[in-house]
Formats: structure tokens, sequence, C-alpha cells
């Protein structure tokens, strides 16, 4: 029997009992069902509709429901449709009919709306932490290794040498924007449906800010329509979540790249990495290949409930409850992957050597050559051109760099300087790179400055 089965004559067929019940992921918010519960008991006290003793009862009842809930001693069905009805039928059937009285003046509309943003906000407030986390995982890396010597690339081709400071320091503010994306989501999630009722408010004398205050919401949504519903919350934090999942799954791909025998660049620690059933040699980054996969199932998530969403009147329709399966796996699989990616920048050993040497002689000092004739005064499009004259030169002639001497670059341009040839050093090549921004050493140490400040400010947040 369900508790709204009065006007029916015949109960579902068992396919639709099994169809339309969502106790799989609801039971994955059942405390914050209580919580919602618990806090309309104190509503409908504050309001006279329950007197001292029933309340006493219904709150004991609750924290017995909650007991039976977490021992596994009550494990709701089908039969019990979904988490709210699950809850307020053993209440009634543990302390009797002065249970039925904790409907008055809501809706089971209201009260998914309710339990969905309070699990939201405990899970969105560890997103942004692992974000935060993750942030000071790259800085702490930066510090140990950030005067580490690599290629910058572009089309993934060596593009200018670069410090590791540098292009680690990319990853992280683009971490630190995503991490303020879903702060901003939680702000906008701080407000109370409770109480909204089905739609349309109830005629009891109730307040609803004793919810919104009882649950730690700063005021109860204004429009009761809009209360039940809104999801737009739900979609504002899974695109912060999808988004985030883009950064880190490209962090996790260069991971899965710079780890390779032919990069040799990084080695993954043990604890992320895994051995191969056949193959005894095996190292392989699976932590970073899940990342990346999981970003896929993150934007998969945004994707199911923006079509979801998008075609429903309001105000609620049963559509909705699907919400919950991508939201949960949603939020939960960013929060992993940003604390495993931590970890994995965390256990990292970068092989500092791995290319002050190959680096020398690399075309990818060209565009020191064309800056060197700019700093002198040769226009930069004429110092791009003997540049690339003189590549295509020692290419041609299966030579680099190292072959070249004073004389013969002048005999590409006579305005080459005495000092023409310590340009090609690619160390002092990035370091000479001070514009605001760029790779040189003082600009990677403000940047993790100024990074270390936001820190102070969102650990203090999270
Ligand atoms: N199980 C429903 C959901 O998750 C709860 C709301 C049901 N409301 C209704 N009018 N059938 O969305």
């Amino acid at each position: 029997m369900a508790l709204w089965d009065g006007r029916f004559s015949e109960g579902p067929a068992a396919d639709m009992v099994a169809f339309g019940a969502c106790l799989d992921v609801d039971m994955r918010m059942w405390r914050e069902d209580l919580d919602g519960s618990r806090a309309h008991v104190a509503v409908l006290h504050a309001a006279g509709i329950l007197d001292d003793s029933e309340r006493k009862t219904i709150l004991s009842g609750l924290d017995l429901v909650a007991d039976e809930l977490a021992s596994g001693a009550f494990v709701p069905g089908p039969e019990h449709e979904d988490i709210h009805m699950a809850v307020e039928t053993r209440l009634i059937e543990l302390v009797g009919p002065v249970g039925a009285k904790l409907h008055t003046a809501r809706s089971r509309n209201d009260q998914v709306a309710t339990d969905v943003r309070l699990w939201m906000r405990a899970r969105l407030t560890a997103v942004h932490a692992a974000l935060v986390e993750l942030v000071a995982a790259i800085v702490e890396r930066v510090k140990t290794d950030g005067d580490v010597l690599m290629p910058g690339f572009t089309h993934l081709q060596r593009g200018q040498p670069i410090l590791l400071g540098h292009h680690l320091l990319a990853h992280a503010w683009a971490v630190s924007r995503d991490a303020e994306r879903v702060a901003d989501a939680l702000r906008r999630l701080d407000a109370c449906p409770l109480g909204a009722g089905a739609m349309a408010g109830t005629p009891h004398p109730i307040d609803r800010a004793v919810a919104a205050r009882a649950l730690g919401f700063s005021r109860p949504i204004p429009n009761a329509m809009d209360a039940v519903a809104a999801r737009d919350h739900q979609l504002e934090a899974l695109s912060a979540c999808a988004i985030a999942m883009t950064t880190l799954s490209r962090i996790a791909e260069e991971l899965v790249l710079w780890s390779t025998s032919e990069f040799r660049f990084v080695r993954m620690g043990e604890a992320y990495t895994t051995g191969s059933s056949i193959m005894p040699q095996k190292r392989n980054p699976d932590a970073a290949e899940l990342v990346r996969g999981k970003a896929g199932t993150v934007i998969g998530a945004l994707q199911a409930l923006m079509v979801t969403v998008k075609g429903l009147p309001l105000a609620y329709n049963r559509d909705l409850q699907e919400d919950r399966y991508s939201l949960f796996d949603g939020l939960e699989n960013t929060a992993a992957s940003a604390r495993i990616t931590a970890g994995m920048f965390r256990t990292l050993t970068v092989h500092r050597e791995r290319y002050e040497a190959e680096l020398t002689g690399d075309f990818l000092l060209a565009t020191e050559l064309a800056d060197h004739l700019a700093a002198r005064g040769v226009p930069f499009r004429e110092a791009h051109h003997v540049a690339g004259r003189i590549v295509g030169h020692l290419e041609a002639r299966g030579e680099d760099f190292t072959s070249l001497d004073l004389p013969a670059l002048r005999g590409f341009h006579p305005s080459f300087g005495d000092d023409a040839l310590s340009w090609l050093e690619p160390r002092a090549a990035a370091e000479r790179r001070a514009s605001l921004g760029g790779t040189a050493p003082s600009q990677i140490a403000a940047q993790v400055d100024d990074l270390g400040a936001w820190l102070d400010e969102h650990l203090e947040e999270s």
C-alpha cells in the first residue's frame, strides 16, 4: 500500500513498481532526507501544528529510522517508491498515527528538492576542497622541480624552451578557476525549497525561514513553483564539474604522454600505476587514464541532465527523478579525479636532466635568433625570415645550431652581435623571457606567490 493510494482501486503493475522506484539512488541521500524531516518538525512545531510531545515523539522516531537505515535493520524496497515515502512509512510504523502529521505543509516535491540541495552542498564542498588541494599539490611540485628545462609545445611540436614551472603553473591557474566556478555554484545553491509544498505554497501558517535556518541555508527560495521545478543549480554544478574535468583530463593526457618511454620526462609514482596481467615489465598510468576517461562520464552526465530538463513544463514532472543519477555520479567522479590528480603530482618523479643537453642545438631555439636580431633593431618579420633561412640551410645539410659560428651567422645577416651564439643556450633563452607571465624564474616566483595568496584564501573556505 502506498501512502498516496486513497483514490486508487487497484495497485500498480509489478513492472511499474520497479520502474517507478528510485531507491537505488535515493539511498545515497537518506541522511539528507532525515535532516529535511527534522527541520520540517521544527517548522511545524513553531507553527503550532505539532505540540511539544508530538515533536519529541516524531524526532525520536526519526532517530530510530536513521539507526535502522544505518544498521541495515530497515531496508527500503521498491514498494516504498522513494526515500521520502520509505522514511515516512517506517516512521508511522514505529511511532503510530502522530507520524502521519509530519507530511503537513510539505510535499515530496519540496522534499526531494531539499534533499538534493543538501547532498550537493556537501559534495560540491568536497569538489572545491579537492580542487584547491590540487592547486596546492601543483604549486608544491613547481617549488621542487619548477626550474627543470623542457620544450614548450604547440601542435605537440617543440616550440620554445621553457621551465617546467611555467607549464605547471598554467595548469594551476586553470584549476584555480575551476575551483572558483564550483564556489560560485555553491553560493547560488544556498537557498531552501522546504515548505514550498507541491508548488503553490500551503494554507498552514508556517515560517519557511525556520527550515532554511535549521538546514543552514541563508534564505528560503522566494517562489514555491521555482523551488520545486528549478534544476539550474544542478546544471550549474555539473557544468562547473564538467569544465573542471576537461582541465583534469588535459593534465592527465600530458602525464600519460610524459611518462612514455618516448618522452621519459616523468615517472609516475607506483601508487598511481598498475601492472599488466600479461606483460611483466609494464607500469601503466591507469590513474591518469581513468581521470581522462571519467571526464567523458562527467561531460555525459551534464548532457543527460540538460536534455532531461530542457523540455519540461512547470512545475514538478516525474522526469526529474532521473536528475540524481547524472548529478551524483558527476560530482563524485569530479572530487575523486581531483584528489587522484593531486596524488599523482605529489608522487611524481621528474627526470630533471632529460632535456638539458638535448635542447642545445635544437631548432626550437630559432625564435632566439630572430629575437636577437629584433633586439638589435632588425624588424621582426625580417629577423624571422633570416632565422628561417638559417634553419633551412642547416637542415638541408643535416646540421644543427651547434655547427654555427659568428662569421656563418653574419653571412646570413650583418646585424648579428658578438653575443649572438649565447642566445642559443636553451636555459638562458627561457630565463630571458621575463615579461609578465613569461617563463623566466622571476615570473614563476611571482605566480607562486600569487597562488600562495589564493590558496590561503581558498583553503579557509574549504
Ligand atoms: N521520487 C520523486 C523524485 O525523486 C519524488 C517526488 C515525487 N513527486 C511526485 N509528485 N510524484 O523526483
